[in-house]
């Protein structure tokens, strides 16, 4: 590495691991953009951040090389105009495989059997005075799951799955050899066979508002909805049309079209199961992401090498 410190640019929050391991390497820039001066934009070298990066950001720093990204997904970075100015993008796939696999097969279970409401009936001493909790009108037994994105994350789903004694199948661009899961060559199609739809898709321009009334209307009155995947991939007012009108029977939710905003249309529903996303939210987890965060900016400003660059 060179003499004086490469400055990295952190926007806003990250994980605060991230923060302390790159200040034993790097002059770390926490903040907002519009409060550097230029003599701090031309130093900037890379960016670590959580959240967006758009063409504005990136544009703001003449001398960027690389932007590292926290979590897989990485629709909040403006990879296109990266590519434009030649800066390598990264990301943090695969450590975080199996605790969003299983929040999803939690979400569902959740979103079935309302444990977390039937917890607050306890709680609220209600038990006593009312009686039982009401049955669950909804059970994982028998369902038939159809999975929207069969890539890393979505396979451990459908591994999870597996002793559940449910049916599995998956919507992907092209088929994959190496499983024996029902392929549906059309989301339509799946949602047409299947009574639950489990969401693992990537926020991008092909996947936007996908999931709609006609996906919904298709999954039935029986049908169960739950994405881990992106908001951005529903269109949010035919789900709270959806659910409010039964044409599907219940949805679980760990991400929304305009998160942290969430629509109070869907938090008023009682059949709407609803998390901040969180699926790969657990300690051990976001270390290993936050390490990868750093570890990708050191890779590259050592050897020019990083250790998971995003897809091209
Ligand atoms: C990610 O990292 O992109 C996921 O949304 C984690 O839940």
């Amino acid at each position: 590495m060179s003499e004086s410190p490469i400055a990295i640019f952190v926007p806003g929050r990250i994980n605060p691991r991230v923060l302390d391991r790159l200040k034993t390497v790097f002059d770390v820039i926490n903040g907002s953009v519009d409060a550097l001066d230029a003599d701090q934009k031309n130093r900037v070298r890379g960016i670590a951040v959580s959240g967006k990066c758009d063409a504005a950001m990136i544009d703001a720093f003449p001398n960027l090389e690389v932007i590292s990204s926290f979590g897989v997904g990485y629709d909040g970075t403006d990879t296109a105009k990266a590519a434009e100015r030649g800066i390598i993008v990264t990301n943090t796939p695969d450590v975080l495989n199996d605790e969003v696999a299983d929040t999803a097969i939690a979400l569902l279970l959740n979103t079935l059997r309302q444990l977390p409401r039937a917890e607050n009936y306890l709680r609220e001493g209600r038990w006593a005075k009312e009686g039982p909790f009401a049955l669950s009108p909804l059970s994982l037994k028998g369902r038939s799951v159809g999975i929207l994105g069969l890539g890393r994350i979505g396979l451990e789903i459908a591994r999870r799955l597996e002793p559940f004694k449910v049916t599995i199948g998956y919507h992907t661009r092209s088929q994959r050899s190496d499983v024996g899961y029902t392929y549906y060559p059309s989301l339509k199609e799946m949602a047409g066979a299947v009574d639950t739809l489990i969401n693992i898709a990537p926020g991008t321009p092909s996947t936007f508002k996908i999931i709609d009334t006609e996906i919904f209307k298709a999954l039935g009155p029986n049908g169960v909805f739950i994405n881990v995947g992106r908001g951005s991939s529903v269109d949010e007012e035919a789900l709270v049309v959806a659910l409010r009108e039964r044409t599907i029977a219940a949805a679980g939710l760990d991400v929304f079209f305009a998160e942290p905003q969430v629509p109070a249309e869907l938090i008023a529903l009682d059949n709407a199961s609803l998390l901040p996303h969180v699926a790969s939210a657990s300690v051990p987890t976001r270390n290993a992401m936050a390490d990868l965060v750093v570890d990708n900016l050191i890779g590259w400003f050592k050897d020019k090498t990083v250790l998971t660059p995003v897809p091209e």
